[in-house]
């Protein structure tokens, strides 16, 4: 059985790492580690040291490592399952009976029946949309009216909703309409209980996919004009949250490329696609949030073009989305569409779908190359703020720009930008940047540590995570890789990050005694929550299958290396006045591992 995420962080936090291997290995304080002699191989020296503000301990001599439960599963011989009890009951905390994960299990299962639902009602729309009924021949019209080429149409799966009030109910009619509710595909008449209907009627469907490629939900888009909603989404459901999905990000993540673009409707995400922009995504009517980072992140993801609709709308949302994008150590740039026009035209188009129309992609692969970062887009709507002919004005605006160039990490960014902010206030650079260093003194040095530090890891993170999925990949698929890795010692769950991966490290040495092969099914049955589903999704994407037990032993080595020096550079970076603990990483940064199978 497995326990929730939860209980394990709470038994975690009751038991202090080293008041538990306290009671195994003699400790001895030394400048803020405790150090003592391994329990895992012999020796005379101290090179074993529990880091108590990190709860983490690592030997330098056999390169054993990790949290309180890697140690007790190591001294104890006992899997995560045994090691998280000896733990629990240690400090009487009482672990959930199987109930709960019963009820997790049937939660599990009613988002998969959920998802099956939401495939059917995908062909269902589909298979109408191309049938021979008025509406449908209407409905193709009015794509082709609109430039959506059918290839695109069946690329996306566009589908058409009849104009019926229970044409999905009655093509499912084997399906109970509450499973139908629960799925968000029908609605309960609110007086009469036993009543239900189509939720999308008469609607052009877009399908919404998952990064595991289940359709979780639906955008439905009004044909024609009348009087309701023009978009309606799937309600949030068990299965779909709309501040987790981007629509096309399924397609845009087979661009293979490290930017993203973000547009703001799925017409316009269908127009970016057609007119060869395959990397564009688009936020269902929401704000873009930590989640949606995180999801670019997965796709590899290091920068994003925002490019927003002219409205005041389309400027708040570009604003709202850059502290998410910031804090996820993403690169923005910005561009507001209705700016892009040229002269010609007397109406400047409102959204990229238009712009599309009008100009059609080489403009726009041009101004999406010469997008501003989001500071100068920052910047702009300060100066339209002042009355920049006032001195007082000049002072205020330069003031504002100061603050905003004060959070700029690049410096040759910030020189470009004074002498553009200099030109416009008519401010000398020399006092711009005084200005700038005295906003960057208030912000504190400890903020601006934590700031070089992500730039640091957001350079390197996706060669790390590349290299740990590679890993897991072949642990998991193979067992006699895992074997070797687990006897070598050589990475442990210190080295993967913790969470997940470890978890799932330690789920490919728990397996490789056991000499069976573990499928993906096998593996997911572990995990309960969709976001870890994804991300195990994410490590079996795109891996290649390997037979060949050279190559196997190449990438495994490979691998491994890549996360251990990332490992010991990190730690070296924790490490301040320690010489030997200093050297003894150093040198674990550039030894090669030579695990054999
Ligand atoms: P077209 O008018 O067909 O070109 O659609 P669009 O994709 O350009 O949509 P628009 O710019 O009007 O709106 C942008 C996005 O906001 C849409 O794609 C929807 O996700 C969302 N949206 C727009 N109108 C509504 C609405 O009435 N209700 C909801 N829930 N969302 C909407
Ligand atoms: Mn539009």
């Amino acid at each position: 059985m497995r326990y929730p995420e939860e209980v394990v962080q709470e038994v975690l936090a009751m038991n202090d790492i080293v008041q538990v291997i306290s009671g195994y290995v003699v400790l001895n304080q030394r400048s803020g580690n405790h150090v003592g002699l391994c329990p895992f191989h012999n020796e005379k020296s101290a090179s074993f040291s529990v880091r108590q503000s990190e709860q983490f301990f690592y030997c330098f001599g056999c390169n054993v490592g990790g949290s309180v439960l890697t140690f007790i599963m190591k001294i104890e011989n006992l899997d995560f399952v045994g090691a998280l009890k000896v733990l629990a009951d240690r400090v009487g905390y009482r672990l959930p009976e199987k109930e709960e994960t019963v009820s997790a299990k049937q939660q599990r299962a009613a988002r998969e029946i959920s998802a099956e639902l939401n495939k059917q009602a995908a062909r269902f729309y589909f298979d109408y949309l191309y049938s021979d009924a008025t509406d449908a021949v209407f409905a193709r019209k009015y794509l082709e009216e609109r430039g959506v080429h059918p290839t695109l149409a069946k690329k996306f799966g566009l589908g058409l909703s009849p104009s019926m009030w229970d044409g999905l109910i009655k093509h499912m009619s084997e399906v109970s309409p509450e499973k139908l509710v629960a799925a968000g595909l029908a609605t309960q008449n609110r007086t009469d209980a036993t009543k239900h209907y189509d939720r999308f009627r008469s609607r052009l469907m877009f399908p919404i996919i998952d990064p595991r490629n289940r359709v979780v939900g639906f955008g439905g888009r009004v044909m024609g004009g009348n009087d309701e909603a023009k978009y309606i989404n799937t309600p949030e459901t068990s299965l779909f949250h709309k501040s987790d999905n981007l629509y096309g990000l399924n397609l845009a993540r087979k661009a293979r490329t490290s930017e993203l673009i973000v547009v703001e409707g799925y017409m316009d995400v269908l127009a970016m696609h057609q007119w060869g922009f395959t990397n564009a995504v688009g936020v269902l009517g929401t704000a873009l949030n930590d989640s949606h980072v995180r999801l670019m992140k997965n796709a590899g993801c290091t920068s994003v073009v925002l490019i927003m609709d002219g409205d005041d709308a389309g400027i708040r949302a570009t604003l709202r989305a850059i502290p998410a994008l910031t804090k996820g150590g993403i690169k923005i740039k910005v561009l507001n569409i209705s700016e892009q026009t040229s002269k010609e035209y007397s109406k400047a188009p409102k959204d990229p779908d238009e712009y599309l129309q009008l100009h059609g992609a080489a403009p726009l692969a041009a101004a999406i190359k010469n997008a501003k970062s989001h500071v100068a887009f920052q910047v702009k709507l300060e100066m339209d703020k002042f009355d920049l002919s006032t001195t007082d004005g000049r002072v205020g605006f330069t003031t504002e720009a100061a603050k905003l160039l004060a959070t700029l990490p690049s410096a040759i960014e910030t020189e470009a930008y004074v002498a553009e902010i200099s030109k416009i206030s008519d401010i000398s650079p020399g006092a711009i940047f005084t200005e700038i260093d005295k906003q960057r003194g208030v912000v504190s040095t400890a903020l601006q540590t934590t700031r070089r530090h992500m730039a640091q890891t957001s350079r390197t993170t996706h060669g790390i995570k590349k290299a740990r999925e590679a890993l897991l990949h072949l642990v998991l698929t193979q067992h006699t890789a895992a074997a070797a890795l687990e006897h070598s010692g050589y990475i442990g769950a210190a080295e993967l990050g913790g969470g997940l991966y470890a978890e799932l490290l330690a789920l490919a040495f728990a397996n490789a005694a056991q000499d069976k092969q573990m499928s993906r099914t096998d593996i997911m049955s572990h995990f309960d929550s969709a976001e870890e589903h994804r991300s195990i999704v994410e490590i079996f994407i795109d891996q290649p299958m390997q037979h060949d037990k050279i190559a196997i032993e190449k990438t495994l080595n490979e691998a491994a290396f890549t996360i251990k020096r990332a490992w010991a550079i990190s730690e070296m970076s924790n490490t301040e006045n320690d010489q030997q603990a200093l050297q003894a990483l150093g040198l674990l940064a550039r030894s090669k591992p030579q695990i054999s199978i």
